[in-house]
């Protein structure tokens, strides 16, 4: 039973690892780099771990913006594209520049692994 507790925690360990590393930095300059299951939202992967300034308000459904994040520069033009959905309520949320995105509209992947986000500091 040792033995088989022994190897599930090794695999578990080997999965954690395995994945994608999504970085936010928030207002206050703290950066909280987290690891988010392939297939999550960056939204959801914040919520689940508490990351300062992702209220996600709507859970997900494109409705507040509530979710709000600056996408690092190296990163943006690496996701999908936006659609009018996500455009129209970018357009209510508080100071949107040309890499705003809603974290809940960004699926989680293999090739987002290092993706840097930062929360506006109005979100804080
Ligand atoms: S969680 Fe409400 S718009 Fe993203």
């Amino acid at each position: 039973m040792i033995k088989f507790l022994g190897a599930c925690s090794q695999v578990l360990s080997v999965y954690i690892y395995l994945m994608p590393k999504i970085i936010f930095n928030t207002h206050d300059n703290k950066t909280h780099t987290v690891d988010i299951q392939n297939g999550l939202t960056v939204m959801e992967g914040a919520v689940q771990n508490d990351i300062p300034g992702i209220d996600a308000d709507c859970g997900g459904g494109m409705a507040c913006a509530t979710c709000h994040v600056y996408v690092d520069e190296d990163w943006f033009q690496k996701l999908p594209q936006k659609d009018d959905g996500e455009e129209d309520m970018l357009d209510m949320a508080f100071e949107p520049k040309k890499n705003s995105r809603l974290s809940c509209q960004i699926i989680v992947s293999d090739e987002l692994d290092g993706l840097v986000v930062n929360i506006p500091s109005k979100q804080s």
